[in-house]
């Protein structure tokens, strides 16, 4: 493979200390689903100034070392009529790019899914890096229940995964690996960890079989915690520890870095649990951030669709990156929330 140094100069960019990645790589469904929350209609139009907006707040490139983009919006200028990409590298921030066509039922495995756009992805990828993306975004999903995920569904979503990440590597771009095990459902954070592990095991498993360089990747995964509607929540402390002790045992010490997702944690939930794992010391990898909601919720809310609330959207925006830029170092505490 001839893509080595490029892949290691790209990752040590997204890792740098103090600075995690933005997820602003909403589908169209999932977009409209945020602005209806905020009571905004999802148009062109608003998604192009939302976004460019936040890609300007000031000083974000601070904290901020990489944003995950969606289709749309590596093909829009922004409201000062550059292209978004160009807003992001005057910060010093790497353009990526997700590139999965989202997800749907598996086959012969209820209640399990899986995720799809393997077909022409090696196209549409040399088109994303001539535009300036250097790393890209595919998500696979598990449901916890008494039943799933089955095997059926573990071994055949780590198969796409390593699948996506291999291509993604042969032409120079990072690939952001993320297999989310999501936090809907009843069950315990000790459920939580098993599945959590026999997922990790097989994506790493199949990564090897696909000659994967685990050296130019990422991983994004959930943290280990309760279900939402699990009777009784989990502090940081203790979703620090359960986490650590998953990862620890199935996430080789190659990888260089593994930046999380938000899942459904408040921002200020997805702060502190990143402060609390951050705090157990050294590591083998960096433990940093890619957040969607955890991020830009506030700045969603302060925004409210009307271009006039630009600076309170870039202020909230500025805010909560600069505490999970924090977190990542272990320094942040629920004092500095104010
Ligand atoms: P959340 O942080 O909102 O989970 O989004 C991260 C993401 O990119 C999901 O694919």
């Amino acid at each position: 493979m001839g893509h080595h140094q490029e892949l290691a100069d790209t990752v040590e960019k997204l890792v740098q200390k103090g600075k995690g990645i933005l997820a602003a790589d909403e589908s169209a469904p999932t977009i409209a689903k945020r602005f209806a929350a905020i009571g905004v209609e999802s148009t062109e139009q608003k998604r192009r100034e939302y976004r460019s907006l936040i890609f300007s707040t000031p000083e974000l490139g601070d904290y901020i070392s990489g944003v995950i983009l969606y289709e749309e919006t590596l093909n829009q200028k922004s409201l000062d009529n550059a292209p978004m990409a160009e807003l992001l590298l005057r910060q010093g921030i790497v353009p990526g790019i997700k590139v999965d066509k989202g997800k749907g039922p598996l086959a012969n495995a209820p209640g399990d899914e899986i995720t799809f756009g393997l077909d022409g992805l090696e196209e549409r990828l040399s088109g994303y890096r001539d535009q300036g993306a250097r790393f890209a975004k595919w998500r696979n999903v598990y449901h916890i229940t008494d039943t799933n995920p089955g095997a059926l569904a573990i071994e055949a979503n780590a198969e796409v995964l390593a699948r996506y990440a291999a291509v993604c590597q042969s032409l120079g771009i990072v690939p952001i690996v993320e297999p989310e095990v999501l936090i809907d459902g009843y069950h315990t954070i000790e459920h939580c960890a098993l599945v959590s592990e026999a997922v990790l095991r097989a994506v790493f498993a199949a990564l090897h079989r696909h000659g994967v360089l685990l050296e130019g990747m990422l991983l994004k995964p959930s943290m280990v915690t309760p279900g939402k509607s699990h009777t009784s929540q989990a502090g940081p402390e203790r979703v620090a520890e359960a986490t650590l002790n998953v990862f620890r045992r199935a996430v080789p010490a190659a990888v260089p870095g593994i930046v999380f997702l938000s899942g459904g944690q408040t921002p200020e939930q997805a702060t502190a649990n990143l402060n609390a794992i951050n705090q157990h010391g050294p590591q083998p990898w960096e433990l940093s951030f890619s957040y969607g909601r955890a991020l830009q919720e506030p700045a969603q809310k302060a925004w409210a669709g009307e271009l006039d609330n630009g600076p309170a959207a870039q202020s909230a925006m500025h805010r909560r990156a600069k505490l999970n830029g924090a977190a990542r170092e272990g320094h942040y505490s629920p004092d500095m929330e104010g």
